[in-house]
């Protein structure tokens, strides 16, 4: 959502903030802002629109000053203009915040009544004036923070710069990540380790419901009912990864062609190839023979994930497996069977409604399994257990490596599950263990047909609507091809089960209409060979991603073909993602389309 970053430094810091806020930049890009305190007064600066523009206004006009906070902004009340980004301030303090202050009308209509003037249409807002209130009352800004955080409702984290205070900074946390990092005679708060990455590796993260007093050389933790606590520190391993680009125009190229070698690292994680079997790398906390059915609940892409796991599961384990979207899921008070599994998936293992199904799923006595890329995160430590995806931190919004590593994570325990419940034997786990580890070198080679999917940007991006089609595992992923379109390049697409086409989607179809079909030679293709017919008939423009032999012995009129290489179709989605990735990530750079930082996106979805 919005990113948070706070420097209590030796030198002037506002430079600091702004590369800690590039860190942050995926979270959220459509304004920006820093307030440091400048001879002990409260400065700010702002820019609409992305960090770069703040960069420019601050070398126009520099900050000085030892202490500060920034912000990068994803917005949700109010227009992405300078006037609403943060930090939001008043003669007492500045704040910034992520996430949504759900009582902000009625706090407003009290600090209005109480002679407050709001310059905003920020929910934000409320927190200053109400901080603000509370010290003109006589209180300082340790207790002011006390008193009016058990006021504010929603999942926010928040830091706090106070005029005249040159050695503090303070953070909340309810809902919404927030860790400090400890440097030498310096301290930091930041919505993630990797914002804090630069400066230290030594981290705190506050619990749901601290606060934090921080002082150039001591951090103070708060819980909920203000007690003071200890929070562990721990070695954050952010450090260890290089955000850049590589020899990549962007995080998403780049972050495409990582996927051979993080997908055989995961695997590798869950493998023991030697020996041909799952090993999983924990010890489960249920019994798998013993489990009754498996529901899983998360968000776009990671939802599509699920979707493929499913057959997955049903296929080899033998378990049946409800799915839904979190924002529904959260909501819609589902029975959940005694010994269920609850499975959600997250890359940041901070969004906002797959958290929200996880802890439902607590409560009605799930036993709740995560699979999760960022394993600080909230998801991971509320989960019984934690499946890491070790895809490394994606930057680019599309989500791409992290798809890929969760299928792959999603696979193993699809067949760790078989195995334990006798669904399959030795020799088929074997077999499946086989195909796996063949997977980073089959996705080596569909990354060789990046030429053919680069020479469809052209045609693709003077289309107004793609239609992608498959059957089986390939239904989701035309979801999730038609979902990686639509957000980075803004074409309307949809994706459809190919069976479906004759109730509904064959009226769309006509000579302006790009069809994409994943169609990996599997016990379903004479089926979609079929529908290809149907839209072919219709004068529809066929863009078939199939193994090369089947195509053509298909005899299929397509205006394209994208040619993969031969394979067992049981995990073709994580090899066929690839082409469909590329295709999205072509037709919009095509388009001149920001691909990291597509409009209205954010990274990370910590709100409703
Ligand atoms: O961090 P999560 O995996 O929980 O995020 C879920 C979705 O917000 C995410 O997959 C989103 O759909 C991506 N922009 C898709 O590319």
């Amino acid at each position: 959502m919005c990113g948070i970053v706070g420097i209590l430094g030796t030198g002037p810091v506002a430079a600091q903030i702004v590369e800690a806020l590039k860190r942050l930049e995926y979270r959220g890009y459509d304004s920006a802002g820093i307030a440091t305190l400048e001879a002990g007064r409260l400065t700010r600066r702002r820019a609409e629109g992305k960090l770069r523009n703040l960069e420019i206004r601050l070398a126009e006009q520099p900050l000085g000053g030892a202490v500060g906070i920034g912000h990068t902004r994803w917005a949700t009340h109010g227009k992405p203009t300078e006037n609403n980004a943060h930090p939001h301030a008043s003669d007492k303090l500045a704040v910034v915040h992520n996430g949504i202050i759900e009582n902000f009308r009625e706090l407003r209509e009290e600090l209005l009544a109480a002679g407050h003037q709001f310059v905003t249409q920020t929910d934000t807002e409320v927190v200053a004036h109400l901080v603000t209130h509370a010290m003109r009352g006589g209180l300082g800004p340790r207790e002011a923070v006390a008193a009016c955080l058990p006021r504010l409702r929603g999942a926010f984290a928040l830091a706090f710069l106070f005029d005249g205070e040159d050695n503090l900074l303070i953070g909340a946390r309810q809902g919404a990540p927030l860790a400090v990092g400890y440097g030498d005679g310096e301290m930091y708060i930041g919505s993630d380790a990797l914002a804090l990455a630069p400066f230290t590796d030594s981290i705190t993260y506050l619990e749901d419901g601290d606060w934090v007093v921080l002082t150039r050389d001591s951090a103070q933790f708060h819980d909920a009912a203000n007690n003071i606590v200890q929070r562990a520190r721990q070695r954050s391993q952010a450090s260890a990864f290089l955000i850049d680009k590589g020899n990549h125009r962007h995080f998403m190229a780049k972050e495409i062609h990582e996927q051979p070698e993080v997908v055989g690292r995961t695997l590798a994680h869950y493998l023991d190839m030697s020996q041909g079997r799952v090993a999983l790398p924990f010890a489960l906390p249920f019994e798998a023979r013993a489990l009754a059915s498996i529901t899983i609940s998360a968000c776009g892409t990671a939802y599509y994930a699920g979707l493929i796991a499913k057959y997955w599961f049903e296929r080899f384990a033998r378990l049946p497996v409800e799915i839904d979207v979190a924002s529904e899921f959260r909501y819609r008070e589902a029975p959940m069977r005694k010994d269920g599994l609850m499975i959600v998936v997250s890359q940041s293992g901070e969004t906002a409604d797959t958290l929200a199904g996880l802890r439902y799923a607590k409560d009605q006595g799930q036993h709740v399994l995560c699979v999760v890329n960022v394993l600080t995160s909230t998801i991971a430590r509320e989960s019984h257990v934690v499946a890491p995806t070790l895809a490394g931190p994606e930057i680019g919004v599309a989500s791409t490596k992290a798809f890929t590593c969760q299928l792959s994570v999603l696979a193993c325990l699809a067949i760790g599950f078989a195995r334990a419940r006798g669904t399959i034997d030795a020799s088929r786990e074997a077999e499946l263990v086989s195909q796996l580890m063949a997977l980073p070198g089959l996705m080596a080679e569909a990354i060789k047909r990046e030429p053919a999917t680069e020479q469809l940007a052209q045609f693709l991006s003077k289309a107004r609507d793609v239609l992608y089609l498959g059957r089986g595992t390939s239904f989701p992923l035309a979801l999730e091809g038609a979902l990686k379109l639509k957000e980075i390049s803004y074409i309307h697409a949809e994706g459809y089960a190919a069976g479906e086409l004759k109730h509904g989607p064959i009226a769309l179809i006509d000579e302006d209409m790009p069809v994409i079909v994943i169609a990996p030679f599997d016990p379903v293709f004479e089926k979609t060979v079929s529908n290809m017919q149907e839209v072919s008939a219709r004068g529809g423009k066929i863009i078939l991603i199939a193994n090369e032999k089947a195509a053509h012995e298909g005899a299929i009129d397509a205006h394209a073909i994208i040619a993969m290489p031969d394979m067992a179709p049981d995990f073709a989605p994580i090899v066929y993602a690839v082409p469909a990735q590329l295709i999205a990530y072509h037709t919009a750079v095509h388009m001149g389309k920001d691909v990291d930082q597509p409009r209205n996106l954010a990274k990370s979805v910590t709100v409703e």
